[in-house]
Order: C-alpha cells, then sequence, then structure tokens
C-alpha cells in the first residue's frame, strides 16, 4: 500500500506515473517516521538489527546504515567510499527492521536531499532537504520484493534493451578513426571472441560537435556503419550534454535563435567549458527544447545508427567563464604577495574549485512547467531530461525498432527512458567489488538495464584484473569494455590469455537468453535481476549480512572473486545448490554443496555459478554476435 504525503510545494519532477490522492498527515508521524518541519528533517530511529537498502548508484555497500548520502549528482571520476555522491539521485528507500516488518519510502525531490543513515548518530536515519517542498511516498508491504514492486508501479515500467544490446562491448576513448575501428573488429574476428558493439567516444566528431561526424576520420560514415552491421556490430555513438559554441554550427544556432539554452540572469546563455571548450546547455527540462535536441538524434540514426551514450550530463562544468573571470581577478590580488603556507592551500583551493563549482549551478535558470528555476534547485533531473528528450524522440521517430540508450547521470523516472553505466571508475580490485554491490541497489530503482566500465576506466588494468571482472560482467545486462585515455590498453586481444578471454565471453554468448528472459521479467514484473541474498532467505542473519554473492535472475546465485592473487574463496549458502564450475560453456564440473560455509576453488579462468534448488540453467550455442544466436538451440542444461 502507497501513500502519498505532500509538503509545501512540490515540484512535479516527472519521477511518479502513477496517480495517487494524497493524504493529509495526523500530527508529525508517517508509518514509522517522524516529520520536523521545523527543521526540515524527517527521522527515523533504527533497530539495531534494521538494514537500510536502496538509493541505486552510490559508494559503499548493499545496506546503506552507517554512511551519509547526498543525492547530488556529480562528475566526480573518484568513486572513493569517503564520497557522499556520485552521478546519480534515486531517494527511495527500504527498511527491513530486522524484526520480520518492513516499510519503504520514496522522497520525491529535485534537489539536493541529504541521506544521513546512522553516521552522525548511530541508530538515527534523518532524510533532510534545504527546501523542504516533496512528496513522500510511504510504502508499506510485506517483504523488502514486495516494496519494490509497488514503487516501482509508481514510477512506471523500466526502459527495455534490445536483444542485441545484451552482448559484448568494445569502447576506448580514444579510437579515432575508422581504422582504428576496424582494428578493433578484425582482433576480435581473428580470435574467435564474439562482439556485438563497438563504442564511439567524442572523437568521432567534428571538433567534439554533437550529432556531427569527422568526414576526414570516417569519410563514408553511413557506409561505414553498414560494413560494421554486416559484420554483427552496432557502432554506439557518445553525445554530450553541452552544444559547443560556434557560428554556423545548425545545432548552436537554432539553439540561438529558438532560446533553447539555460540562460543567467541576465538573460543571457550560460557561458561553460567541456570537452568541445565553450559551451552552451540545451535546456532539456523545457519541452521546446528537449524536442528539438531529441530530434537531433535522427541525423545518427538515418545514417543507421540504433544506440547512443548520453554522458557529461550532471551537467559536468570544467570551469564557466564567469568563475574563471572571478578567480583570474582573485589571482591578480595575491600574485605578488607573499603567500605563507595557508595562503598556499587558499590559493591551490581557488584552483580545485574551478570545475564543478557548487555557485556555478547557481548562476542559470531552467523554463521548468512554465516557470522559471534556477538550476540547482533542480540539478539532479538534468540527465533524466536529457535522456528522457532523447528516448520521447525515438518513439516519435524510431517508432519500428528499439535504440539502445542509457546515461551516466540520472534520477528516478530516468529508467522508463534508458539504462545507466556507473561512470569513471577506477581498474581497482575495490571497484569491481563496488560494482557487485551496486547492481542489486540500481535493480531496486528500476534501473535494470546497467554495468560498470570492466575493466576500470582510469588507471591501468591487468590481465588478471580484466579476468575477474568479466567473471562478474558476464551477467551485466550492459557488458561494455571501456577505458580512458592514457591507460593501458584493456581490448581482450592485447593480453596473452586470449582463449580464456574467449571462453568467458563465449559463456555470456550461452547465457544471454537466460539474462534476457529473466531481465525481461524483472521489467515487466517491477522485479529485480539482481538482488541480495538477505531478499530471499530473509529470516537468514548470514544471508543478511552477505553483500558479495549475488542472486541473478530466479534460478541462480554467484559469488565473483575480487582479489587479487586468489584462486578460490569462501561462499555461504542459504541453501542446499549445485555449484557449476565454467572453464568454457562446454568445459565444466558441478558438486552439490550444502547449506553453510563452504571455501570454493576458483581458478582465474573458472568461474562459479550457483544452481537454486528446483531450478535449473540452460546455455544456448554461442555465436559471433547476437544476431547469429540461435536462441532455442541448447548446448547444456544443467539442474538441481
Ligand atoms: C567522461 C565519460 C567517459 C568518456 C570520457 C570522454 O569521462 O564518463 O566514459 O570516455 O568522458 O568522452
Amino acid at each position: 500500500m502507497i501513500k502519498k504525503y505532500v509538503f509545501g510545494k512540490p515540484m512535479d519532477t516527472g519521477a511518479v506515473v502513477a496517480k495517487v490522492k494524497a493524504t493529509v498527515p495526523e500530527g508529525s508521524k508517517i508509518g514509522e517516521l517522524t516529520v520536523d518541519e521545523k527543521n526540515k528533517t524527517i527521522t527515523y530511529i533504527m533497530p539495531p538489527k534494521a538494514r537500510i537498502y536502496g538509493l541505486g548508484e552510490t559508494v559503499r555497500g548493499i545496506n546503506k546504515r552507517g554512511w551519509l548520502y547526498i543525492s547530488n549528482n556529480t562528475d566526480n571520476p573518484h568513486h572513493e567510499e569517503g564520497k557522499h555522491s556520485l552521478y546519480a539521485s534515486q531517494n527511495f528507500i527500504i527498511v527491513d527492521n530486522g524484526d520480520g516488518k518492513c516499510f519503504g519510502f520514496y522522497f520525491d525531490h529535485p534537489g539536493e536531499v541529504r541521506f544521513d543513515i546512522g553516521f552522525t548518530k548511530s541508530d538515527v536515519f534523518a532524510v533532510s532537504a534545504e527546501d523542504f517542498d516533496f512528496s513522500l511516498y510511504y510504502i508499506e508491504e510485506d517483504s523488502p520484493l514486495e516494496i519494490v514492486k509497488s514503487f516501482r508501479g509508481l514510477v512506471g515500467k523500466s526502459y527495455e534493451a534490445p536483444l542485441w544490446a545484451y552482448g559484448y562491448g568494445q569502447s576506448r576513448w580514444g579510437y579515432k578513426n575508422a581504422s582504428d575501428i576496424r582494428e578493433v573488429r578484425d582482433s576480435y574476428k581473428k580470435l574467435g571472441i564474439p562482439l556485438d558493439m563497438i563504442y564511439m567516444d567524442i572523437d568521432y566528431m567534428q571538433d567534439f560537435k554533437d550529432f556531427t561526424v569527422n568526414p576526414e576520420r570516417f569519410p563514408d560514415f553511413e557506409a561505414f556503419v553498414r560494413d560494421m552491421k554486416a559484420d554483427g556490430i552496432r557502432l554506439i555513438p557518445i553525445i554530450d550534454a553541452g552544444v559547443k559554441i560556434e557560428k554556423g554550427y545548425d545545432v548552436y544556432e537554432e539553439g540561438i535563435k529558438n532560446d533553447f539554452f539555460c540562460k543567467k540572469e541576465d538573460g543571457t546563455p550560460l557561458v561553460a567549458a567541456v570537452w568541445p571548450g565553450k559551451v552552451h546547455f540545451p535546456d532539456f527540462l523545457n519541452p521546446a527544447a528537449a524536442k528539438w535536441f531529441g530530434d537531433k538524434y535522427k541525423v545518427l540514426t538515418d545514417m543507421g545508427i540504433e544506440g547512443f551514450w548520453n554522458d557529461m550530463n550532471e551537467p559536468a562544468i570544467f570551469y564557466t567563464e564567469d568563475h574563471l573571470k572571478e578567480v583570474f581577478g582573485e589571482l591578480e590580488n595575491i600574485k605578488d604577495k607573499e603567500l605563507d603556507i595557508w595562503g598556499f592551500f587558499g590559493f591551490k583551493g581557488l584552483i580545485d574549485s574551478i570545475n564543478n563549482n557548487p555557485e556555478d549551478y547557481r548562476r542559470f535558470f531552467h523554463e521548468f512547467n512554465g516557470v522559471k528555476v534556477r538550476h540547482d534547485k533542480v540539478h539532479n533531473l538534468y540527465g533524466f531530461y536529457m535522456t528522457k528528450a532523447a528516448g520521447e524522440a525515438f518513439e516519435r521517430n524510431n517508432k519500428d525498432k528499439k535504440i539502445l540508450l542509457f546515461s551516466r547521470s540520472s534520477f528516478m523516472g530516468m529508467h522508463r527512458y534508458g539504462g545507466v553505466w556507473t561512470g569513471d571508475n577506477m581498474s581497482w580490485w575495490s571497484h569491481l567489488l563496488l560494482n557487485i554491490k551496486q547492481m542489486p541497489s540500481l535493480n531496486m530503482t528500476g534501473f535494470i538495464y546497467s554495468g560498470a566500465d570492466t575493466g576500470g576506466f582510469g588507471s591501468d588494468t591487468t590481465e588478471d584484473l580484466m579476468m575477474r571482472w568479466l567473471g562478474f560482467s558476464i551477467f551485466t545486462p550492459l557488458f561494455r569494455n571501456h577505458s580512458a585515455l592514457g591507460t593501458r590498453d584493456q581490448e581482450l586481444y592485447r593480453f596473452e590469455r586470449s582463449n580464456d578471454f574467449k571462453n568467458i565471453i563465449e559463456l555470456r554468448y550461452a547465457l544471454i537468453p537466460y539474462i534476457y528472459v529473466e531481465c525481461t521479467k524483472a521489467i515487466n514484473e517491477n522485479g529485480m535481476y539482481f538482488k541480495p541474498l538477505s531478499f530471499e532467505y530473509r529470516d537468514d542473519e548470514r544471508a543478511g549480512e552477505i553483500e558479495d554473492q549475488l542472486l541473478v535472475g530466479a534460478h541462480l546465485m554467484i559469488a565473483p572473486v575480487y582479489e587479487q592473487n586468489k584462486t578460490g574463496r569462501y561462499v555461504y549458502l542459504p541453501e542446499d545448490m549445485k555449484l557449476v564450475r565454467f572453464r568454457s560453456y562446454k568445459d565444466f564440473d558441478t558438486e552439490v554443496l550444502t547449506k553453510g560455509d563452504h571455501y570454493v576453488k576458483a581458478e582465474l579462468n573458472e568461474i562459479l555459478v550457483f544452481i537454486r534448488k528446483g531450478h535449473k540453467l540452460t546455455l544456448t550455442e554461442p555465436a559471433a554476435c547476437t544476431d547469429r544466436l540461435d536462441m532455442d538451440r541448447c548446448a547444456a542444461t544443467i539442474e538441481f
């Protein structure tokens, strides 16, 4: 059961699609929550055993207890556990109080929200927002899974990616031209490693201008797209939020002419800098501007493109013209002064504060629901509305096709239009573990088509990290190897153990029917594809604390190895299960293990899958790409 409570004058964020009549709260209590309007806080006293779930893409664990999470979409490539915000804001919480009772709530607010979950006081969960204008949806059901189901009924059906988007994708920031991309295709082909997508990062564009293709680097782009497709490979270009300021560039000129860019108080468009240099930000919150920008994707879909990734849409700001002027002014003041050590740190702080500066997010405005709104008040909606603009345009312009779409920044509601990738992680073992923990939380909030940069984006990967990361990522719907400019090359053909890599990717393809069916079920039934063990084994206290094993679909549990130089790991089984140790889709051994703790061997090339009692896993015969998969051709069935 869901009840809605309205405080102040909330904006309609677009997150909720179901019509729920507002209830007037009786006093300060809403179920288990206490609302303190004076201090702009909602509190819940957490019993010692209470577990807190939700919040989608964040740092730290599946159980969110013990940290301060701040919904404030931020371009931050340092996803360390000391951070409070990443790229997304999903203000949905599930409380399992440890005595069999549970409840959930959704705090619908487009600006900054703080979730202090036992951070300031170990038993106090406090939600606060500077503007206490919000709708609160309070959800009471018998289990966390039913709370998820009710919540997702409220926010609408999750995005469905095309089947081919469940294939493997190779990406790297640095592929410059058609021949770089052909080399990727040919190298995979030579080793017989399946591949469905090659991603095109910003270098495909002309001077990083959205909806352009550099004609020197890609002389006949349409023919190139066709040629790749003939090999079963789709090209997936990136689209960035900022539009380059350049006279004669049609997107810029049209945006100016129609007044579609975000403006400052004085009515002039904000000038910020991102990859293209100086840009304006389209006002995606203004429906006319959103329609205009969404229709631009047609430039590329008309050339045969079938998928996109939306980036830099927090929006990321390297600097604004105004703030840079202020900084230079300050520098002028201190230039000839003798700096003491604090003066030096002040100077350094000034420089470090240039990008993504909070003041800059207060400098510009949107036309939102016909009203002028300062950006910071609706900050967390920006990436959502960019992706919504694209998704709605595909519904208009590409009716006969499913277009792949995912975004870096997100908010509740965006899950109806696209998936997410978890942004600029690092090639660190700890980020493989973070990836494992992020997936179920994303699934709770309806982001089913999701995944991380496999192998890690920043810093140098290693062969063993890549192998273990793939061992997990073969289960994530979005399955992409992506890395940053300047880091070690990490296409699978760069490493020595190419045969092991081939076996792992083939196993993914053998699993595609399972993954696709289970994801589709999660989408259609408002369920979850990745679940924490505690959601199914609620009375099992041990299972409640396990965060490095996940349930995958209805039949399987996985226990990835996420530490270097390990040839096995401890696994806890909440019931008897059949262990399948895969070396390839046809080379595996099985063993029945009883409920309890086990040390399980897993060499670098081995992947552990556990089949739950009364369940089975059917594998299909892999193929070079999904278009060539015969989903009904059974390669093996393993039952327990
Ligand atoms: C951002 C994206 C990353 C991309 C890079 C260059 O950092 O998160 O995926 O490679 O920009 O476009």
